[in-house]
């Protein structure tokens, strides 16, 4: 998708749909609303009033305009009150736009992005939310949709155009290149966040272990300083990874593990490693400790943490931020069969800690204890973050939209923090509670994979992580609940979220930034 820039705004230029996102309870006193409100002969002011349209957020004022002007459709998108204006909000107004223009199948739109007065946002800050918000709302996973049942796949318009101005409704001067920029950036993160969709989204017999391998190879060929290595099952066994090994062996679809590395020339060889690690289970169906019913449904999405770092790491590349990233996961897919490892085995890591198995359900962590391991024992990584749909508890505790962050490092921690908070992905602290490191014990091995206690699952399954990344500064990201959507919200189909990418993008810039000081 592109956009337009535009140095004014002509009424009589055709196109599908203008959206203009307005303030609450000021809709005719937006300029640009009492314009198109006088060419259509006081409509817009009848129609607000008829439909008690007041521009609360998530409110819509949708006409079409019978050819008195060019757009064929106006659409007003409520902001809610002025006071209360985030990024957020024009991510999800954008969200909102795209839902008229699938109503509407509109083959293009004109965007228009007022500045409000008195407000901290700029209009780069603006415009990048705003088509963030509408490419990512514009997005739905339907290649298993066949073309004639009905209604073919709509896959977005072609094409927009985007007119900013101030709070008169005056063009903003030299702005543009300002402008095109954020837009630039904006699509960039929305088509990341796309790709790590469409990995999660793809159904499991297709999304293997070999196949995340190959996507990842794909998605990373051709980008500058980016290399991709992956190791099949016997070199895997070759560097000790039994235990992503053990959860893997149960599966037809052999185990792949898979390292990105990008390393601009520009960047000393010596500089501090930053290693992403995503949990990459493409199925979770539990292995012998089977789920039951419901539970094992929407387990393909067991992979989100993979999905995520290596659609971050590719966009990082992109974007060409000067500094030194890797992007870590071992693929596996936990299945039930004669190979299957069992509880009471005891497998042993590559950094050598050896693990009772307690449930062969609780195998994330085993996966992530190789991973962790390799990005600090192998690549020296320096700080590492892991995003992982790893334990229920966490769902439990803090629900479907915010993600548990947890870390051994408080500097780390709040920079994570910190990212999080601008990308607008949201998460919530919760403690490495040091009297709780007894329930993971084990009376025959290092550690035990499952807790003693039912409580604190998701604390229980950190404490186990960090067994393996020790001093180490490491923050754990546990996604269980925001990676994947039962039900659609604001820029979000149902499905793979793509949460994490936002962050991971946003965390690598601050890093490289620093690093520049
Ligand atoms: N992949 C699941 C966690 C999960 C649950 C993710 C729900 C998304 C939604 C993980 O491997 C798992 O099965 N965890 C168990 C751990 C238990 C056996 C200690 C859980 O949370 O029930
Ligand atoms: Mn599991
Ligand atoms: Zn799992």
């Amino acid at each position: 998708m592109k956009f337009k820039i535009l140095e004014k705004l002509d009424l009589k230029a055709p196109c599908s749909i203008l959206l203009i996102p307005v303030l609450q309870d000021k809709v005719l006193e937006n300029p640009l609303v009492a314009r198109i409100d006088r060419a259509l002969r006081g409509v817009i002011a009848q129609l607000a009033d008829q439909e008690n349209f007041k521009a609360k957020t998530r409110q819509s004022l949708n006409f079409n305009t019978m050819g008195k002007i060019g757009p064929k459709r106006v659409c007003l998108l409520g902001l809610g009150a002025a006071e209360k204006l985030k990024h957020e909000t024009y991510r999800r107004t954008g969200g909102l736009g795209a839902d008229w223009l699938r109503k509407f199948r509109a083959e293009d739109a004109t965007v228009v992005c007022q500045v409000p007065k008195g407000i901290k946002l700029t209009v780069g800050d603006i415009a990048g939310a705003v088509v963030e918000g509408l490419r990512l709302g514009l997005y739905r996973f339907d290649k298993y949709k066949s073309k004639d049942d009905g209604e073919p796949p709509y896959g977005g318009p072609g094409g927009g155009s985007l007119f900013c101005c101030d709070a008169r409704g005056k063009v903003m001067k030299g702005v543009k290149p300002t402008l095109e920029a954020a837009v630039r950036r904006a699509l960039t993160l929305a088509e990341g966040v796309i790709t790590a969709r469409e990995l999660v989204n793809e159904i499991p017999e297709v999304m293997t272990p070999a196949e995340l391998a190959e996507r990842a190879r794909k998605l990373s060929s051709g980008i500058k300083d980016l290399s991709c290595r992956i190791l099949d099952e016997k070199e895997m066994a070759a560097e000790k990874m039994d235990a992503a090994l053990a959860v893997g062996r149960g599966s037809e679809n052999r185990p792949r593990f898979i390292e990105l590395l990008y390393e601009p020339p520009k960047v000393p060889k010596t500089a501090p490693l930053f290693a992403m690690v995503g949990k990459g289970v493409t199925f979770d169906s539990g292995g012998l400790n089977i789920k039951a019913g419901e539970a094992m449904a929407t387990m393909k999405m067991d992979m989100s943490g993979a999905a995520a770092v290596i659609s971050a790491i590719t966009i990082i590349a992109r974007l060409g931020f000067p500094l030194r990233c890797a992007a870590v996961v071992a693929a596996v897919e936990n299945m039930p069969s004669g190979r299957s490892y069992r509880p009471d085995d005891i497998v042993r890591a590559m950094n050598g800690t050896t693990i009772e198995v307690g449930n062969t359900d609780a195998e994330g962590r085993l996966t992530l204890a190789d991973a962790l391991s390799w990005a600090i024992h192998k690549l020296g990584a320096a700080r590492v973050i892991d995003l992982a749909t790893l334990t229920g508890a966490c769902v439990v505790a803090l629900g479907k939209t915010t993600a548990g962050i947890f870390g051994n490092d408080p500097g780390w921690l709040a920079t994570v923090q910190q990212a999080s908070a601008e990308a607008g992905e949201k998460c919530c602290n919760l403690p490495l509670d040091e009297d709780m490191k007894e329930d993971i014990k084990s009376e025959i091995a290092d550690v035990k994979n499952i807790s003693a206690t039912r409580s604190g699952g998701a604390i229980t399954a950190s404490l186990f992580l960090q067994k393996f990344v020790k001093e180490t500064p490491w923050v754990h990201l546990d996604i269980a609940g925001p990676a994947w959507a039962e039900k659609k919200r604001h820029y979000e189909p149902v499905g793979g979220t793509g949460y994490g990418i936002r962050t991971l993008v946003r965390l690598a810039e601050s890093l490289a930034a620093k690093s520049g000081e």
